[in-house]
């Protein structure tokens, strides 16, 4: 009998000193398993009961009890000790300082090209103006042919041309939506619209060329359009971007498409016509060329040219913002420096 005491202690001691040295649920789980299991060792000291005599037996399940109860409850504290472990140093990790400055997102700005355009947008469709689009890759069909330059046109040279295939381009001005809305009209609908775009020349960079740029094309078609209706809307459009009080005045010029031709000349918004370096001392700066579209042109896209007549104009959108700002690069307005677009912020 006291070899079975001396055992059941010295098990006590060991299960006790088993479940200190344990640092994970998993070790504990093997632990308990060893001394408190179906299998394990305090169940197999029940077995001993056999020898032992009768009156004895309920002291001796009492004490082998009591061990089991003892260690049980070790296991137990030690489970909890450790679970809180886990969570002390999972709350450790995840700690969040609040007192730590917050990450700056810095917000974009709309850029100076957009905001030229939907200003001249704005006033057109107030005017009575669609906003057309038309595709960048075009057929050298519309983009030359139909606005009577054909394929031995000396004025091609004026526009290098990025070709594609024999008759597929990148279209070299917006002119080509010109046709497009005429042949989608039918020969019989009045037109009035605009068309925003980028276009592309094979120029090399540089502070005052740029293969990728944008136009505005702007086209009228009716029965009654006069050359006194297109510079009225000029006018408009001058004073639009450059601020009321601006006047401008048509010098004659060549383009294939219209006839006749005119370059638009604006008032200088800076010395208000006396004469500064934007305006290079003359009062007046080049900011679009125009006319009335040739009757070749109507014809060509199925427009009667003895009933129809239309006026067109393109504007260089860069060229506008540079003079209109002072900027002397034209990369500016692609290489996106924050800090140049910033400077265009409205709010
Ligand atoms: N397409 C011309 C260019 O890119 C600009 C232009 C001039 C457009 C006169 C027009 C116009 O519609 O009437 O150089």
């Amino acid at each position: 009998m006291m070899d079975v005491k001396q055992q059941l202690e010295q098990v006590k001691q060991e299960a006790t000193k088993a479940v200190a040295g344990v640092t994970t649920l998993v070790e504990l789980a093997d632990v308990k398993a060893k001394y408190l299991g179906r299998k394990g060792t305090l169940n197999g000291l029940m077995r001993l009961m056999k020898d032992i005599p009768d009156a004895e037996k309920p002291a001796f399940g009492k004490a082998v009890n009591d061990v089991k109860q003892f260690v049980s409850g070790k296991v137990e504290e030690t489970r909890h000790a450790i679970e809180q472990a886990i969570i002390d140093a999972k709350l450790a990790k995840e700690r969040i300082d609040v007192t730590l400055p917050g990450k700056q997102f810095t917000v974009g700005t709309r850029h100076i090209m957009t905001q030229i355009v939907e200003e001249i947008e704005d006033l057109l469709i107030g005017m009575g103006y669609q906003v057309m689009e038309g595709p960048e890759v075009e057929t050298d069909e519309n983009n030359f042919e139909k606005l009577n330059l054909p394929k031995d046109h000396p004025a091609r040279d004026m526009q290098d041309t990025f070709y594609i295939t024999e008759d597929t381009l990148l279209r070299t001005h917006t002119s080509p939506v010109q046709v497009r809305t005429m042949l989608a009209n039918g020969g019989n609908k009045p037109i009035k619209i605009i068309c925003p775009g980028k276009v592309y020349r094979r120029d090399d960079d540089d502070a005052t060329h740029s293969h990728q740029f944008m136009q505005i094309e702007g086209l009228v078609v009716d029965e009654t359009t006069s050359m006194a209706d297109l510079k009225g809307t000029l006018l408009a459009i001058a004073n639009q971007v450059f601020g009321e009080g601006r006047d401008i005045r048509l010098r004659p010029s060549f383009f294939p498409f219209t006839e006749p031709s005119v370059e638009v000349d604006v008032s200088c918004h800076n010395c208000n016509g006396s004469g500064c370096n934007i305006c290079k001392g003359t009062g007046w700066i080049e900011i679009l060329g125009a006319g009335m579209v040739h009757n070749n042109v109507l014809e060509a896209s199925g427009y009667d040219s003895t009933k129809y007549r239309g006026f067109a104009f393109g504007i260089g959108v860069e060229r506008l913002a540079m003079l209109k700002y002072g900027i002397n690069d034209i990369r500016d307005f692609y290489t996106n420096d924050m800090r140049f677009n910033r400077q265009f912020r409205k709010r």
